[in-house]
């Protein structure tokens, strides 16, 4: 185009745009400083650790952003901050677990290169291990209870693992799916040394199919299909690499965060299912300052929040003979338990509190339409716990808590407005009134509308 008589002059040019770059920034340094936002940028943590032996997908998990949750800080008045473990490439915090137990049963010799890691989970950790296995040279085995939802399954086999649907029975009977898992690990085992004495295989001896028990007692052909090279039962629950994963990984990772972010670390908040997450960042936590406070947030039918403050596992509701039809009978999943877990056991914790399905599914509306953050149940119940910690400290505290999985993973029932009405659960606050809070959050819009005049 030829510059023609009315075009601006360049030098004209480049003052306009350096007096608008400057306006721009001071409006945007007004708004961060008014927000406190020492955390607006995420906190990624800069020093990675140099991991022999990892690389591709198993060098992708982990390190996760820690980053502010902006309407909850402000509203409370002190820095609450997210690790954002639903970026890990199979959707959680499981990922970690699925690879520090898949490299101790390496190391260990219990499982060997081609074997095949069971689990009995219709959870993350099932998708995790069967996300990783591949990258290990291992198969995976999952034994999920047939009411489960269909998508489970389908994600699972999609991931290339084998899925066995199983009727759901007590955790006390041997076919519990948990059981079955950790009895194909022992069947897999028991063929591989059968093959490796017979030092001969034969194409149709893959296809072999061993003997296993259905539940109701009788004999039948079990599912899991030959897998020469034996099994390893991966037990999340009683597995303490489980919480070596947090205590080497998550809970560094949350305090060199913290720190190069300048503003140090107060409290730790988590709900509990295997533990492993609350126990391993705890005492890593604690073992570097013991000052920094640690709770558990506890989801309606689990009896932890009893034993954390009482000493006992015993509910109320159990207490009036009014057991939920199942103990984790809460819209949150993967958290909440009636037993003490291997995991659990290595917590340290200074407290615990009760959270709601109610305040678990108000948070997750209030965070995506405030902070853009679509997360899921027990995410959301990590958020009501920090907002519970933030009121016993008081303001200017800064507190961690985890975002384990996104709401991708709750399409039907977290995050579906006709699941959540059949069950009187509909959220209606406007604010984080649900939580006793009305001023803080209006203070921080108006202080927005008055810097960009909205
Ligand atoms: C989505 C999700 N969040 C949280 C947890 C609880 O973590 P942990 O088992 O480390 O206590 C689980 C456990 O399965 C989970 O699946």
């Amino acid at each position: 185009m030829a510059a023609g008589a009315g075009a601006l002059p360049t030098a004209a040019i480049v003052a306009a745009v350096s007096v608008s770059t400057v306006v721009f920034s001071y409006y945007l340094c007004s708004y961060w400083s008014t927000s406190g936002a020492r955390y607006s940028t995420p906190c990624v943590s800069k020093k990675k650790k140099k991991q022999r032996g990892r690389s591709g997908l198993v060098d992708a998990i982990g390190n996760t952003p820690l980053i502010r949750i902006n309407s909850l800080s402000d509203a409370t008045g002190c820095e609450i901050l997210g690790k954002c473990e639903f970026l890990n490439p199979g959707g959680s915090v499981k990922d970690r677990v699925a690879v520090k137990i898949i490299e101790e049963a390496l190391e260990s010799g219990k499982l060997t290169l081609g074997g095949v890691v069971t689990e009995g989970s219709a959870g993350s950790t099932a998708i995790s291990l069967a996300t990783v296995a591949p990258a290990f040279g291992c198969k995976c085995h999952v034994v999920i209870p047939d009411d489960a939802a269909i998508e489970k399954s389908q994600i699972l086999e999609a991931l290339g693992a084998t899925v066995e649907r199983v009727r759901p029975v007590s955790i006390t009977h041997r076919d519990h799916y948990v059981n079955i898992a950790r009895r194909r690990a022992v069947e897999a085992n028991e063929l591989a040394a059968k093959l490796r004495k017979l030092a001969k295989i034969e194409d149709e001896v893959l296809l072999n199919r061993i003997e296993g028990y259905g539940s109701d007692g009788q004999k039948q052909d079990s599912v899991l299909p030959y897998y020469g090279n034996g099994g390893f039962f991966a037990d999340q629950f009683e597995n303490l690499a489980n919480f070596r994963a947090h205590y080497e990984g998550t809970g560094p990772e949350i305090w060199e965060q913290t720190a190069a972010c300048g503003g140090g670390l107060d409290a730790f908040v988590a709900a509990a299912g295997t533990g492993g997450t609350l126990a391993g960042v705890s005492r890593f936590l604690q073992e570097k300052n013991p000052n920094i406070k640690c709770f558990l947030i506890d989801p309606p039918g689990s009896g932890l929040y009893n034993k954390v403050t009482r000493g006992v596992m015993y509910t109320k509701e159990e207490a009036e003979g009014k057991r939920l039809k199942n103990p984790f009978d809460t819209i949150t999943e993967g958290i909440g338990i009636n037993r003490l877990t291997q995991n659990f056991l290595m917590a340290k914790l200074d407290g615990a509190f009760r959270g709601t399905d109610e305040e678990a599914v108000e948070m997750s509306r209030f965070l995506l339409k405030n902070d853009g953050l679509f997360i899921g149940s027990s995410s959301a119940m990590n958020c009501v716990g920090a907002v519970r910690v933030a009121q016993s400290l008081g303001p200017g505290h800064t507190i961690v808590t985890i975002l384990c999985d996104s709401g991708m993973r709750h399409l039907s029932k977290f995050c579906n407005a006709q699941y959540l009405s059949e069950h009187g659960l509909t959220p209606t606050s406007a604010g984080l009134e649900f939580l006793g809070i009305t001023w803080a959050f209006w203070q921080r819009l108006e202080a927005w509308s008055n810097i960009f005049g909205h």
